[in-house]
């Protein structure tokens, strides 16, 4: 009997071991692709991958065993215009706040309006048939006066208090949430967004870890 139970913990052991080695072989090669976003020589990355610690496994998370997948890491929604970061900030330069512009003014960080989309695309059509084609849905929204139903990448439960101005003028950067924007063609969710991950840089960075800072 007790020779059953050693067996049973021994295989249990090795994969977790297994599970831990293979998460960190993967994430190792994420890293290792490098950015070829001009603003940054290496891949600035997610911050400690986006994990609050080593047993908090984005295997989990990424596989979406647990949880509501909207919450998970690797979570990258549909969306009704094939908007990309890549053509708008990597290829164009334009700068994160034109289009977000209020994220350091107020708690959100807004969706830009279809008015604002519309203030260079009522001019600017698309070379390629596939560009010209998603730039006209966004013009058919345009004229029906209807707002884009962007899916939402990022959402935290009703409980939690977030609130993007305290980071920005704290001058934490974008990517250290949300991961290299600029070479997303679609936005996809890189970090666990656990709480876990909240207060490893909240220590770090000597800012409070009071309870009711984040929760209502
Ligand atoms: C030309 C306008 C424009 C610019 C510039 C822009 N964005 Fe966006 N962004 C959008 C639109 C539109 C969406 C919603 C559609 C989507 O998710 O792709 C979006 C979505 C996002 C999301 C996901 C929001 C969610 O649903 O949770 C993040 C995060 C984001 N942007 C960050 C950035 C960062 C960081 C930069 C600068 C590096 C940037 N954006 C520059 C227009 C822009
Ligand atoms: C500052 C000017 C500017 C703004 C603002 C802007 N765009 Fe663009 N957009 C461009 C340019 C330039 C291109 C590339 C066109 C080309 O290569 O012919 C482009 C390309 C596109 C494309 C083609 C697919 C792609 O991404 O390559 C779509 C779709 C698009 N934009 C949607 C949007 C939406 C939605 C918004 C508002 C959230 C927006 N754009 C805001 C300048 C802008
Ligand atoms: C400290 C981490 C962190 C930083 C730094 C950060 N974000 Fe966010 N972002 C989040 C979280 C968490 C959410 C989800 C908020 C929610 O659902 O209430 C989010 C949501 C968003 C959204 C969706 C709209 C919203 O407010 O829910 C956009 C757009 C966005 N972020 C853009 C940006 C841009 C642009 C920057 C840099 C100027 C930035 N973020 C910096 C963590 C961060
Ligand atoms: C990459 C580091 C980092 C991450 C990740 C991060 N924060 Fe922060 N947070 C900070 C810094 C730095 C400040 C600024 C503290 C200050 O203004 O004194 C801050 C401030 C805050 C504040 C305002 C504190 C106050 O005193 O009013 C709230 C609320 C907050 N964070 C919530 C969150 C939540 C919720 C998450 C996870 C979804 C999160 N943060 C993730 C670095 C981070
Ligand atoms: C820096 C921000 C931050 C601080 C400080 C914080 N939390 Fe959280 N907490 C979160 C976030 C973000 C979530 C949501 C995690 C998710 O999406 O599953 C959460 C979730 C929770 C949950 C729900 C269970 C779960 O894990 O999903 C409980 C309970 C909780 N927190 C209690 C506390 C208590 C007690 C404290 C004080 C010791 C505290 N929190 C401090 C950010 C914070």
């Amino acid at each position: 009997m007790t020779k059953i139970i050693k067996y049973f913990i021994f295989t249990i052991c090795l994969v977790l071991t297994f599970l831990v080695v293979f998460q960190r072989i993967q994430l190792r090669a994420e890293n290792k692709q490098g950015s070829n976003y001009p603003l940054s020589g290496k891949r600035a990355g997610v911050w400690n991958d986006g994990q609050a610690a080593l047993w908090d496994l984005n295997i989990l998370d990424h596989y979406r065993l647990f949880g509501s997948p909207e919450r998970a890491r690797g979570y990258k929604p549909e969306q009704p215009i094939n908007f990309s970061h890549v053509t708008h900030v990597q290829e164009k330069g334009i700068e994160c706040q034109f289009c977000h512009w209020n994220v350091a003014k107020s708690p959100y960080a807004a969706i830009p309006e279809v008015q604002t989309c519309m203030g260079c695309h009522s001019i600017i059509a698309g070379t390629s048939e596939e560009q010209k084609k998603e730039i006209n849905k966004l013009k058919d929204y345009s004229s029906k006066g209807e707002p884009i139903p962007w899916e939402k990448v990022h959402v935290m439960p009703d409980y939690v208090r977030f609130n993007h101005k305290r980071h920005v003028k704290a001058g934490v950067a974008c990517q250290s949430c949300h991961g290299q924007i600029p070479e997303m063609e679609t936005v996809e969710r890189v970090s666990s967004m656990k709480m876990g991950w909240c207060i490893d840089c909240h220590r770090e960075q000597a800012s409070s870890i009071d309870c009711y800072v984040c929760h209502k």
